[in-house]
């Protein structure tokens, strides 16, 4: 069996979180429509429940990314990986804005363009990574 490394482990905790984070914002965008028809004095706490648990998430995904750009030799890097990583990292905060912009906002702009271009940056942001880890 391939042994586990320090390194595997990151790149699972990375997945793992990005799964959580992006997954479950995907699900929720399916939930939500459905839980308005049905419960819609519902739609508060569950998206109160969520933000729980995807914020702590989000922290993993900044916490294993920044230790993988560590593990990395960056200076080594050619300018394509680097221009990759920095739109990556502009996506990052993109997403984390537009979706602090959609949890604290409440007319139906904020809530929707917020929670819209969050899930596009982070859905973008994980594009990016792909790139970097199977394309560089
Ligand atoms: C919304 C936020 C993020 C998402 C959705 C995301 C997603 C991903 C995905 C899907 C991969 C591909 C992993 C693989 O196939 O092995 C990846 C790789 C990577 N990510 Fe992220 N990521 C995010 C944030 C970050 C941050 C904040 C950093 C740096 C501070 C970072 C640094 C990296 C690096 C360096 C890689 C290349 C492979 C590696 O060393 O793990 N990521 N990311």
């Amino acid at each position: 069996m391939i042994s586990p490394t320090a390194n595997s482990i990151r790149v699972f905790l990375h997945l793992l979180a990005v799964a959580i984070w992006l997954g479950g914002q995907i699900v929720l965008a399916g939930i939500v429509p459905r839980l308005r028809e049905v419960a819609p004095d519902a739609l508060t706490t569950v998206a109160r429940a969520f933000a729980r648990i995807a914020w702590p998430a989000f922290v993993v995904i900044v916490f294993t990314g920044a230790w993988g750009l560590g593990t990395t030799h960056v200076a080594d890097k050619d300018t394509e990986y680097m221009v990759t990583l920095m739109i990556k990292l502009l996506l990052v905060g993109g997403a984390a804005i537009a979706t602090i912009i959609h949890s604290v906002g409440t007319s139906k702009l904020a809530k929707g363009l917020g929670g819209a271009l969050g899930l596009l940056c982070s859905l973008a942001a994980a594009y990016g990574g792909v790139l970097l880890a199977h394309a560089a």
